[in-house]
């Protein structure tokens, strides 16, 4: 933790104190309590804050209905359990869902939710089209939504948007991309194949422009080459963020473009999921003996070990206990009555980056306010740093990481 962040943790336990007297709420003792490596400075300001009784009391009876996508995509599972621990902490009753990927699924798991008189709905959609139905009883029925970290489209029921900043996610890995072949100096040309996120996603478009937008140059001036000529995003697109489906595809891509000894130098994966299948397509049907650069997102365990062992380059981690922390305090401001804005970064006291965005994201009904976390780069060099001594992550005795709660 930097200077700035310890003296905005330190103001942060005061302002607790300060907002507890008039009954409002922040959240950097429970935000202290979910990175456990967060600075001793921190920790005391947290513990000093006598807020949590308070807040336990006025959020009581209050439900919150979260509907997370699925199981079987790792990191929803943390983010649920996140979200979970966050509002109960705060004296909230939590129902969550998961509806394994299925729209209609989804749709009757919120259609539960609102059912049970939920007080507020976190959704984080698996098809962002499907939900502007059920979300429509859901404003009928008076019930505040956030639409957490995949943007609802088409729908007015939804009031803010938490998410990470998406674009940059998918900057940061063409920028790794560049920096890794040296781009601008090195002669090349380097073989480049991509691979990006499911279309019912409203993130994958995003993740894919920006990973694009960096490397565009490079490709229009020939040093990097798509032997299969896949550069749309319709083309290079996973349903669902599938590992299999991702696998099956790059097995395709590698016996059509690659049997005949081309060698591939990099495979740009928007997330881990498919870059797991990738590695796995890489790992039975590459012919090649060079190590591919392959990039991900979000620090799934299985990635992480790839990258200790030099499978997968890089990771691009998302703190999705920090996403947790942003979605209570601005769901207990909005259960308050307020109508929060950019000042809610100030006045939560988040030990953590975060940017209020009124322009980034339309979701066809009108521009979303957006509260947009900070993305990190994780390679084998800085997992210690940056997952272990964090708190995020603990690590084996041979070396592994394993994510914490
Ligand atoms: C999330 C990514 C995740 C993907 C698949 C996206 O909406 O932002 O972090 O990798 O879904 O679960």
């Amino acid at each position: 933790m930097n200077a700035k962040k310890v003296l905005s943790a330190v103001l942060a336990g005061s302002m607790v104190l300060s907002l507890a007297a008039c009954g409002s709420s922040g959240s950097s003792q429970t935000a202290a309590t979910q990175a456990p490596a967060a600075s001793t400075e921190a920790a005391a300001a947290a513990t000093e804050a006598p807020a949590a009784s308070t807040e336990a009391a006025a959020a009581d009876g209050q439900i919150v209905g979260i509907a997370m996508p699925t199981k079987s995509l790792e990191r929803w599972n943390r983010d649920g359990s996140y979200l979970q621990k966050q509002f109960e902490s705060k004296g909230y009753k939590v129902e969550l869902t998961f509806s394994d990927n299925k729209i209609d699924q989804q749709v009757k798991d919120i259609e539960g939710l609102i059912a049970d008189k939920v007080n507020l709905l976190v959704v984080a959609a698996i098809d962002g089209e499907s939900l502007s139905q059920v979300l429509a009883e859901a404003k009928e029925a008076g019930i505040p939504v956030i639409s957490y970290d995949r943007l609802i489209m088409n729908t007015d029921a939804i009031s803010y948007y938490v998410s990470f900043d998406n674009y940059t996610v998918g900057k940061l890995q063409g920028e790794f991309v560049r920096d890794q072949l040296d781009l601008d100096n090195a002669a090349g040309p380097f073989n480049i194949e991509f691979t990006a996120g499911d279309p019912a996603d409203n993130n994958a478009g995003f993740f894919f422009n920006g990973a694009y937008d960096v490397l565009k140059p490079y490709i229009d001036s020939g040093k990097l080459v798509v032997p299969s000529g896949q550069t749309s995003f319709d083309q290079v697109a996973t349903a669902q963020w599938d590992t299999s489906k991702a696998m099956s595809r790059f097995q395709n891509i590698l016996g059509s473009y690659y049997s005949d000894g081309t060698q591939l130098d990099v495979a740009l994966c928007s997330n881990d999921s498919t870059a797991l299948g990738v590695t796995q397509a890489i790992e039975s049907d590459y012919a090649g003996s060079n190590q591919v650069l392959i990039t991900g997102q979000d620090g799934d365990e299985a990635n992480l070990a790839n990258i200790v062992d030099g499978k997968q380059t890089m990771t691009v981690y998302k703190a999705v206990a920090n996403e947790a922390v942003a979605t209570l305090d601005l769901g207990t401001a909005i259960l308050n009555g307020e109508t929060p804005d950019a000042s809610l970064i100030d006045s939560a006291g988040w030990d953590f980056d975060c940017t209020y965005d009124t322009s980034s994201y339309d979701n066809g009904t009108g521009i979303i306010p957006s509260y947009l976390l900070v993305p990190t780069v994780v390679t084998k060099d800085n997992i210690q740093k940056e997952l272990v001594d964090t708190g995020y992550y603990t690590m084996d005795d041979k070396g592994y990481p394993h994510p914490v709660g």
